[in-house]
């Protein structure tokens, strides 16, 4: 909830007298921009629907080092944007979201990202999705109702609003495309291009997967999906994979008939994961959408090298960090402070726990390096 307006005002007051001491525009968590030639992915939600504490539900922050330092979200599903607020990513930045579909492990937060990211947001809120198999089912109409539903909201809020509107910041545009074209260019803008393709989740019209490319580096993020060969085509070399998995499965042939049923037409198996690693060889497999625990990870492991004997893989954890450039895939942790701030505003960034720029910040903010596990 926003401060109410004379506190709200005295905080701006100090913080704006703050950042003209200090000089610095704002710091990030890790107190660094994205350098130049690298992608950063933090995972915000590494779990499924069954959300827990541990893991929240699909959710992606990924930061390029343009030099616009353009920030995108890709899925925002139960939870994770929680961990998005810890981040201390200010949300007024987050303007790019896209969706692989529209089920709620993937976009349920997005009421909470688009109420908040309003303050002190100067360009339109814009969210690529798919169409689906009418228009009442597509993203457009998702995003529309996503605004009638907060219309109480946001009109409440804009009295506090202290930037007032006389900006686009309080726009939201909804870029539906046809879900059905193979490797398509959805966004081509400052040296950063998205590309989407068909997948196939229960059997619907509408999910997709997405790639970035910036300056000769990528990831690919398959959404929810059964295998496809439109899946591997668009994830041919790419640097880092984001496969969803389901499982382990320990024997499908055991399960009843609906459990198989749901198995085989909505989701990829670590097994199946481990085949399409092989077809890729991406220089980095991530096994997402998987419920971690110390039982099921040295099956999960073990189900993907079946197909996968080598190639460096790990499985996905809420707060794990890649970092994309074409020397390296470095893997890390962000660390975000279990009561951390989170930023409304760009301008509004809590100088006060970032003493110089490049240091770490004061609050706990900040990444620690984690190695691969071993490829065994
Ligand atoms: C998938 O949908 C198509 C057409 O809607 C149908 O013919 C096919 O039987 C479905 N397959 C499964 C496995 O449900
Ligand atoms: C699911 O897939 C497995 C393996 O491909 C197959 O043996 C099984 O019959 C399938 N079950 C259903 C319900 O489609
Ligand atoms: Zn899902």
């Amino acid at each position: 909830m926003p401060p109410p307006r004379s506190a709200a005002l005295l905080l701006l007051v100090a913080l704006l007298a703050r950042a003209a001491a200090t000089g610095s525009p704002w710091v990030y968590s890790d107190g660094a921009p994205v350098q130049s030639n690298t992608i950063r992915i933090t995972t915000l939600g590494s779990g499924s629907p069954d959300v827990r504490k541990e893991q929240l539900a699909s959710g992606f922050l990924v930061e390029v080092g343009n030099g616009e330092q353009d920030k995108f979200i890709f899925d925002l599903g139960t939870g994770a944007f929680i961990n998005l607020w810890a981040t201390g990513v200010p949300l007024s930045t987050l303007t790019k979201v896209f969706l692989t579909h529209l089920h709620s492990d993937h976009h349920a937060d997005l009421a909470t990202l688009y109420v908040g990211a309003m303050f002190g947001r100067k360009q339109p809120w814009e969210v690529w999705g798919p169409s689906a198999a009418t228009p009442e089912l597509g993203t457009a109409a998702a995003i529309e109702g996503l605004r009638r539903f907060m219309a109480w909201d946001t009109a409440a809020r804009r009295h506090i609003d202290l930037v007032g509107r006389k900006d686009d910041g309080d726009k939201v545009i909804a870029r539906e495309f046809d879900f059905s074209k193979v490797n398509q260019v959805v966004y081509k803008r400052n040296g950063v291009t998205i590309r989407s393709t068909p997948v196939s989740h229960y059997n619907t019209s509408g999910p997709v997967a997405y790639r970035l490319d910036f300056q000769g580096i990528s990831f690919t993020y398959s959404g929810d999906t059964r295998p496809v060969p439109e899946l591997t085509n668009l994830a041919k070399g790419t640097d880092v994979l984001i496969l969803q998995n389901m499982g382990p499965i320990e024997d499908l042939a055991a399960l009843s008939y609906e459990s198989q049923l749901l198995i085989n037409t909505s989701h990829i198996t670590p097994q199946q994961a481990g085949v399409i690693f092989q077809d890729v060889k991406p220089r980095l497999g991530v096994a997402h959408h998987l419920t971690v625990n110390a039982a099921s990870r040295a099956a999960i492991i073990e189900d993907i090298r079946e197909g996968y004997p080598k190639g460096p893989i790990i499985i996905n954890e809420d707060l794990t960090v890649y970092e994309i450039t074409k020397e390296k895939v470095e893997v890390k942790k962000r660390l975000v402070p279990p009561r951390s701030w989170g930023y409304w505003h760009a301008e509004s960034n809590w100088q006060a726990a970032a003493p110089a720029e490049g240091a770490a910040r004061a609050d706990g903010g900040g990444f620690q390096a984690v190695g691969l596990p071993s490829s065994k």
